[in-house]
């Protein structure tokens, strides 16, 4: 089943072109690469685009494949666990810019036992690869207690989450056996970014050129993270030669990036069991800065324009004190790779709503090959399950 890959994780981090093609099929058209060959077709309701560009309008309409949302809400909420929290925080910045709704990202066991006050007019999508994580379903159950609408998006369909919630959005990445989640993830941000454009065009406040671009730069991805895949494996191989053996980690980013680094920290230490911290960069002078010293590795995430300036100040801050920095930047700023003695500048004219997804590729492939290097079992890390079905 793993095919040509030594491990599960390894595949699952190459399908993710695939993985995306097949939850974009109804804005790409059924012929597009990156279509997994039994790709099943869309939901009831869906509607398939003809595979090349229609007009802003007939790609916003294209839209109605995807579940209906309420309209008549104040605020969203995404509730989740782990990767699929860090996803969680990326869609709420989605749905805040995109659908003008005030949105947060909450742990599913903070929701659930934290009072939270949702009601009837809180829309509350949960997210969960599994659909059965324990605190993801308590806390489903908990805002359809208060009767807020619900809304799901997992990766098995026919799992407990997907069959309680109100409605539906299926990742469709397919079978994800490594412990260590990764096509999940990049199809759970494009998916909240899918819902965030469906309430925006639903609540009638978002411009059609806006959401034409993005759902351009939405039929383009799949083949860019496979780009970035093609080029990133073997430069992440050699930098996790050179880190596998330190003892600290430290990711840093501000906004979406914040996220990606949560998520880039969170794969690495699952994995390798090496520390790995993620922080914003505004709070390095609060702490952690005294643990940067010479040495030290650091990832420095600085995708979004208006806060690669910022981000620039703040690695500028650990090179001075001898930290050996790898940066994921956005093409704008290509300035910061000065800092760094590698770096991953994504290509232009990607979408700053879209870069956490390519962002995110060569932090999986490098705590792949940290944890390989180490000598450990990937797919299966100590003291972890797949599904957390307890709390
Ligand atoms: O199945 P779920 O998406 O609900 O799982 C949530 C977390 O347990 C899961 O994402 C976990 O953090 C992964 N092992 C991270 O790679």
């Amino acid at each position: 089943l793993k095919g040509a890959f030594d491990d599960y994780m390894l595949k699952e981090i190459h399908e993710q072109p695939e993985a995306l093609g097949r939850l974009l099929e109804p804005l790409r058209g059924p012929g597009a690469p990156g279509r997994a060959p039994l790709g099943r077709g869309a939901r009831n309701g869906s509607r398939t685009l003809p595979n090349g560009r229609g007009t802003s309008e007939a790609q916003v309409a294209g839209l109605r494949w995807l579940p209906e949302l309420p309209t008549n809400v104040d605020e969203v909420w995404f509730v989740a666990c782990g990767t699929a929290y860090h996803a969680a925080r990326l869609a709420a910045s989605y749905t805040d810019e995109l659908a003008d709704l005030p949105s947060r990202a909450e742990l599913a066991s903070e929701f659930r036992y934290g009072q939270p006050r949702v009601g009837p007019r809180s829309l509350v999508v949960v997210i969960s690869q599994s659909g059965e994580t324990a605190d993801t379903l308590g806390a489903l159950r908990e805002a359809q207690r208060l009767g807020a609408p619900t809304v799901a998006v997992v990766n098995v369909e026919g799992s407990t989450i997907g069959r309680e919630a109100d409605q539906v959005l299926p990742l469709r990445a397919g079978d994800e056996i490594a412990v260590a989640s990764t096509k999940a993830f990049t199809a759970q941000v494009v998916a909240g970014l899918l819902l965030a454009l469906r309430l925006g065009q639903a609540r009638g406040v978002l411009r059609p050129e806006r959401s034409g671009g993005i759902l351009e730069g939405l039929r383009l991805l799949p083949e860019q993270v496979a780009a970035m895949l093609a080029v990133q494996e073997a430069r992440m191989q050699e930098l996790a030669t050179r880190w596998r053996d330190r003892r600290d980690l430290f990711f840093i980013g501000r906004g979406r990036d914040l996220a990606v680094a949560m998520e880039g920290q969170l794969k690495l230490k699952e994995i390798s069991y090496l520390h790995a911290e993620a922080l914003a960069g505004g709070e390095l002078k609060h702490g952690t800065l005294s643990l940067i010293t010479e040495g030290v590795p650091v990832v420095g995430l600085a995708t979004q324009p208006d806060l690669a300036v910022k981000m620039a100040g703040n690695l500028q801050e650990t090179r001075s004190r001898g930290a050996e920095v790898l940066v994921v930047v956005g093409p704008e700023a290509e300035g910061v790779t000065e800092l760094a003695f590698m770096s991953v500048v994504l290509p232009q004219g990607v979408d700053p709503l879209l870069r956490p997804v390519l962002a995110v590729v060569p932090l999986q492939l490098l705590a792949y090959a940290v944890a390989k290097g180490r000598g450990l079992d990937v797919d299966k890390p100590r003291n972890l399950a797949k599904s957390v079905t307890v709390e």
